[in-house]
């Protein structure tokens, strides 16, 4: 196959991605997840949106600096601050791109821009010039383009090309797209654009009609030459496009679809993994590819028939996105050279001696508790490990829970408040709603729980549970992770992670909210 038959895979899901409710992410996470996607040879990683916060600049930051296989991207509106700053995050990439976007459709110009056509093309024109002027590699996002006028987009576009653009994304923000018809915006596009043969034209769809995957897949075959795309489609709103499905769905056709990517699907059902982990977002057992039934067979004609020939009902491997990868790796006579070569395999780098120490402390109390450590339990562990770059307001100094049929349940813990040791009792419908009450006691966070999740790490009554505790204050939303084999435990540590988070926070902007 020709060059032109890659598909250039860009991964969002630090930045649209990161704007699910309730899904932000510390620094140190995204770069774990950066390096992840990294592992996978994603081509573009979209890093964030560098304007929208200190924190958020920082962390495309850290990761331009450290990524070195990936081309590194910034999200900027069409306006010189947004593509300044993003061009200064940047600075230290090996291969960096600014993405510069202002919205096309009737009703995002009228109403949310108050702005005519010809100056919005006038603000593309310089903004996409201004970003070449820092960049090389730009691309130029027509937001909203699902509902755009053809017309305008063909305009717009042709400046942008002009103007410097590279790469000419189409989105369907707000999901609207039937296959059929945005393929066609798409062809059309390409064959009446003068230029476009001096650009590649990229989609990036939302999932709110069931359609992204579907969309982009259509728009492949139309010409579209990169993909924009979420791990487990996360997003705003319904979500994105889900990179699994887009690459699994152009691996296993590529009789029809003509295209490869350069993809190691190996290594897609990790890093789902790590993204669900972070984000506290589970992923659905019949989710496609990453599900835990994705690869299951129940019936019994199903199951015959896989014994007898694979291919009779799957048409793809389940080890070729890296199920059944999972071995018992380490017990508890494995040293720390073990351990330290195990978290190498497995791509996972901690930043000091003094962290590799922590995380192999909490691996030989989890070896005491938990015959066979398998993989997941060491992604866990570093989870647990890598929360303490968040400063410790609260912390965990014991728990004692009475559980007992017709009985109320009671937690008694003991917490260090900035140093200081507190204690607190509470009363509760379990011993978990104990246990938050207690905390809530002390530290009277006035914030509501908005998501309690509990996930096996792997089988077994000896598992960790994983527990993602969701807390909204103000509108501002965190997600506390914990794990442990004790699942009250468990939650106690997300609890209290998810209260150090909400301390040390600080609000991000949103790219689609706020004008020109
Ligand atoms: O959905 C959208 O239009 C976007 C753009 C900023 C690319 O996320
Ligand atoms: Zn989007």
């Amino acid at each position: 196959m020709s060059s032109n038959d890659r598909v250039i895979i860009f991964d969002t899901t630090l930045r649209d991605g990161e704007q699910s409710p309730g899904a932000s992410m510390t620094k140190d996470e995204k770069l774990r997840i950066a390096k992840a996607l990294e592992r996978m040879k994603v081509d573009v990683i979209e890093a964030g949106f560098a304007i929208a916060s200190p924190g958020d600049f920082d962390a495309v930051k850290t990761i331009a600096d450290t990524i070195k296989d990936s081309t590194i991207c910034s999200l900027s509106r069409a306006l010189d601050a947004d593509i300044e700053r993003a061009g200064e995050a940047l600075a230290g990439a090996n291969s960096g791109r600014i993405h510069t976007f202002i919205a096309t459709s009737p009703i995002h110009m009228e109403y949310k821009l108050r702005m005519q056509p010809d100056q919005v093309v006038e603000q593309a024109v310089r903004a996409v010039k201004k970003a070449r002027n820092l960049c090389d590699d730009v691309e130029f996002s027509c937001e909203d383009a699902g509902r755009s006028e053809l017309d305008f987009l063909c305009r717009i576009v042709e400046a942008a090309i002009d103007a410097g653009a590279r790469t000419i994304n189409i989105p369907d923000t707000v999901g609207y797209a039937i296959p059929h018809q945005y393929a066609e915006l798409i062809r059309q596009l390409i064959e009446r654009v003068p230029n476009s043969d001096k650009a590649i034209f990229s989609v990036h769809c939302h999932n709110d009609l069931g359609l992204a995957v579907a969309n982009s897949l259509a728009a492949v075959v139309a010409g579209a030459r990169q993909v924009e795309c979420t791990i487990n489609g996360l997003g705003e709103r319904a979500g994105n496009a889900a990179l699994e499905e887009i690459v699994m769905a152009i691996r296993t056709r590529e009789d029809l679809l003509k295209v490869h990517t350069r993809i190691d699907t190996t290594q897609i059902l990790s890093t789902s993994r790590m993204v669900s982990g972070i984000t506290g977002f589970p992923v659905q057992p019949n989710k496609a590819i990453v599900g835990a039934n994705a690869f299951a067979h129940e019936s019994g004609i199903h199951q015959d028939g896989v014994l007898k020939h694979r291919e009779t009902y799957e048409i793809m491997s389940a080890e070729s996105v890296g199920w059944n990868a999972n071995k018992m790796v380490l017990g508890k006579h494995s040293g720390r050279n073990a351990f330290r070569s195990r978290l190498q395999e497995l791509g996972i780098e901690l930043a000091s001696e003094s962290e590799l120490n922590a995380a192999f402390a909490r691996f030989k109390d989890l070896a005491d508790k938990k015959h066979e450590i398998f993989d997941e339990d060491l992604q866990a562990l570093v989870t647990d490990t890598q929360n303490e770059e968040v400063t410790e307001h609260y912390k965990l100094v014991s728990l004692e829970v009475a559980s007992k049929t017709g009985e109320v349940p009671q937690a008694e813990l003991v917490l260090l408040v900035d140093g200081e040791e507190v204690r607190a009792s509470e009363q509760g419908s379990g011993p978990v709603d104990a246990a938050f009450k207690a905390i809530e006691s002390v530290a009277q966070s006035g914030s509501t729980l908005q998501l309690y999740s509990v996930n096996a790490i792997t089988q077994g009554t000896d598992s960790q549970g994983e527990v993602t505790v969701r807390l909204e204050r103000a509108g501002r939303i965190v997600n506390g992770n914990g794990a442990d084999t004790d699942i009250v435990v468990a939650s106690v540590k997300a609890y209290l992670h998810a209260l150090n988070l909400m301390q040390c926070g600080v609000a991000r902007a949103h790219p689609q909210v706020g004008g020109i």
